[in-house]
């Protein structure tokens, strides 16, 4: 019987929106998940502490019986991620702004794309050559949005008080321009129902929960290790298992946050 489990990482309760899409299709298997909430945010800090702490952390889910490893984190996988798969035998699959599919699909009168994400994530060498690489037309905006991860690492996701910080943060560009925004923090999603109010209503929202869910799944297909386990989900904060049945509660109010939203 194979008992290993898939990792997901996160500086903090972001990945929870990527495990949500990963058990839709996946549900046959044992999750941990591991939140380096001792640090978090990581988008604020510099490339050099993001590096450490993410190594630090993939040691301590290397030694829990794991047969893959999702990066559920847009910053620590821009940071780390070859790092990481040179050093780890089982697949590491990592998420970064769904910028491809949304270029691709910005095919209407509003063309222009806004990448939402966080400073560090839009400062690093591989969010721009990712841009480099598709964005032709120059049609690609993007905007740090650090709050919504303080807010989430608070579980605060009253629009009352999101949605005055988003127009605030925002001021500075014309809205009604884009026709596709990208959510490039997997913090993000959690707040899609206030993301959605500040944009013209037929604005195209996305993630690259899908894709990496997709992606990890057809990683482990190849390797003939999908199934084996029963849904279950081990919770650790920077290296300690989670059993105060206060955050538990916390943590499944996420998914039944995330099931209305989408
Ligand atoms: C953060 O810790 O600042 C969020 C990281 C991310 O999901 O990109």
């Amino acid at each position: 019987v194979n008992t290993l489990k898939i990792a997901f990482f996160d500086s903090g309760i972001g990945g929870l929106t990527v495990l949500h899409q990963a058990r839709k299709i996946l549900p046959d298997e044992d999750y941990l998940f591991y939140a380096d909430t001792a640090h978090v945010p990581y988008g604020e800090k510099s490339k050099e502490e993001v590096r450490a702490f993410v190594l630090e952390a993939a040691d301590f889910i290397a030694s829990q019986s794991v047969k893959a490893l999702v990066v559920a984190c847009n910053t620590a996988t821009s940071i780390a991620i070859e790092e990481l798969r040179r050093t780890y035998a089982f697949p590491i699959i990592g998420i970064e702004p769904a910028v491809k599919p949304a270029v691709q699909v910005s095919t209407r009168k509003r063309r222009k794309v806004l990448v939402l994400a966080t400073e560090l994530t839009l400062k690093e060498a591989k969010f721009h050559h990712l841009v480099e690489r598709i964005d032709h037309d120059e049609i690609v905006d993007s905007l740090p949005l650090p709050g919504l991860v303080r807010f989430a690492e608070r579980f605060v996701f009253d629009p009352e008080q999101v949605i005055p910080y988003l127009k605030k943060a925002a001021s500075g560009l014309n809205l009604s321009e884009y026709g596709t925004v990208v959510l490039g923090c997997t913090h993000f999603p959690l707040f899609k129902d206030s993301i959605r109010q500040i944009f013209p209503e037929d604005t195209d929202i996305i993630d690259g929960s899908i894709g990496t869910s997709n992606h990890l799944r057809h990683q482990l297909a190849e390797r003939g290790e999908i199934g084996g386990g029963a849904g279950a989900i081990t919770f650790y904060r920077s290296g300690i298992a989670v059993a105060d049945p206060q955050l538990l509660s916390h943590y499944h109010d996420i998914f039944k946050r995330l099931d209305d939203l989408y």
